[in-house]
């Protein structure tokens, strides 16, 4: 049980229809489980007093409404985003839990998901569930905090200025983790300095004594550490390759389907063993174990846990499809994702194929940062592009890799399909947005 009628009543000033005890809390009545409190919230296009007939169909312990509703008990409020927000601060202030916030420009869920294992090891662990990380994931993450959990780990994404600070009151973390700073969402900054400044919002929901674990190797990390000592975070802790950082990666070999690490994590050496490849990932793990540290926990049995991580769907999950293997990184796509993926799949053996899809919202120097990837296109033997940000480089690239270049994923699919042979590697990558994920599924109906 998470939340009582009268508890929920006292931290929103609401009021409720009959008294109840609730367990989660869901916005969406289709992934809503039996017994969680069902919150209406009002979105862009749908509302969601909408579907509150659906959310008790599916047995919802209540509803969180700002209207009157038929068909269980509800508790009646005048927003619901904003009694959200305040159920994310009484599960906040009710908790003894230790709370990290992960945020950065590539690499939270990632980095999100191993810290569910490394805490997971070590105790009651609760996490943001799938990508919950804007203005009401944050706060229906906080708010579904249980009793009891001895570690939150709450991941914040945003792409504009004020977003990570209105988001970090709600998860008030003892550790803040910046996974990197990197061009994406460029075209709402301008800059990558903004964008780190952007990300050093998350400074400012730090308790008192906590710490900030910054990326060591990024070429804004003192501008990282200045803002945190600007917001009087004390404790800096830095994790990457270079020497005299607080999480140093010592060594990096790739081991069956993942990689074998060595670290130095605040002067205790650490071998660990991730399920999943790729120096960004290892960098990801090494930003999750000092974090780890930061909150007190320990280390070498958080390490062990890092074994059962595996590539997300979208983000680097391999499958076999006919004869081929798939790299499906077509969830997201930045420059230096892009790069890291291509890193990957440069040391696949058979033919090395790439299948790009345009990186969106990078702003005016959009052409030049897909250009920018030729260098990169080594990587692979053959080259096929789609989207009109891709021509840039399909132009810039060198002829001899090029495969094939089409306005769309869908008008790309049957050429990449049908120029594919076994003992093929083929990475699939782009924006969401860029829908490559029709390749994906194409190259799967060809397996099957
Ligand atoms: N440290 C890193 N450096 C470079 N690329 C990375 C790093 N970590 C993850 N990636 C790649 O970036 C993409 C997105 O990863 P992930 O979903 O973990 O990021 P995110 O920050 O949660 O993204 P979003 O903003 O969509 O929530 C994937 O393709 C992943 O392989
Ligand atoms: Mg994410």
């Amino acid at each position: 049980m998470s939340w009582t009628s009268a508890e929920i009543e006292n931290a929103t000033l609401g009021r409720a229809s009959a008294p109840f005890e609730v367990g989660g809390l869901s916005i969406d009545s289709r992934k809503l489980r039996p017994g969680d409190l069902y919150v209406a919230i009002k979105g862009e296009n749908r509302d969601g007093h909408d579907f509150t007939a659906a959310a008790f169909k599916a047995k919802a312990g209540a509803a969180l409404v700002s209207k009157k509703v038929e068909g269980g008990p509800t508790v009646a409020v005048a927003n619901t985003q904003r009694a959200l927000e305040d159920l994310a601060c009484a599960a906040r202030a009710r908790s003894d839990a230790a709370i990290v916030a992960v945020t950065g420009s590539v690499g939270k869920t990632t980095t999100k998901e191993m810290l569910k294992l490394a805490f997971g090891a070590l105790g009651p662990t609760h996490v943001s569930g799938a990508s919950l990380n804007n203005h009401w994931g944050v706060p229906l993450s906080v708010a579904g905090l249980p009793r009891g959990a001895k570690f939150g780990v709450f991941e914040i994404g945003m792409n504009h200025f004020g977003e990570i600070r209105a988001l970090v009151g709600f998860a008030r973390p003892h550790v803040a983790l910046i996974t990197a700073v990197a061009p994406a969402h460029l075209e709402f900054f301008g800059t990558c300095e903004a964008i780190a400044d952007a990300k050093s919002e998350i400074f400012e929901g730090i308790v008192p004594g906590g710490t900030a674990v910054l990326p060591a190797d990024s070429p804004y990390v003192e501008r990282l550490a200045a803002r945190a000592r600007q917001n009087h975070v004390t404790h800096i802790l830095r994790f990457g390759s270079i020497p005299g950082c607080d999480g140093r990666l010592l060594a990096y070999e790739e081991a069956g389907e993942g990689a074998r690490i060595k670290a130095e994590i605040l002067g205790k050496p650490v071998d660990a063993r991730i399920g999943a490849p790729g120096l960004h990932i290892a960098s990801n793990a090494l930003g999750a174990l000092l974090t780890v540290a930061a909150a007190g926990g320990d280390v070498l049995n958080a390490a062990a846990a890092l074994k059962e991580f595996t590539a997300l769907k979208g983000r680097g999950a391999r499958f076999a499809a006919g004869g081929i293997d798939v790299i499906d990184e077509s969830y997201n796509a930045n420059p230096t994702s892009m790069i890291a993926a291509l890193a990957l799949l440069a040391k696949a053996t058979g033919r090395r194929i790439a299948v790009l899809g345009d990186m969106l919202e990078m702003g005016p120097e959009s052409a030049a940062l897909h250009a920018g990837l030729a260098p990169y296109l080594e990587a692979a033997d053959l080259v096929f592009l789609c989207g009109p940000l891709m021509k840039s480089l399909w132009d810039a690239m060198p002829a001899k890799r090029r495969a094939a270049y089409a306005a769309s994923s869908a008008e790309l699919a049957p050429t990449v399909t049908a120029a594919l042979q076994t003992g093929d590697t083929v990475l699939v990558k782009g924006s969401n947005g860029s829908r490559m994920s029709v390749i994906v599924e194409a190259l799967k109906a060809r397996g099957a």
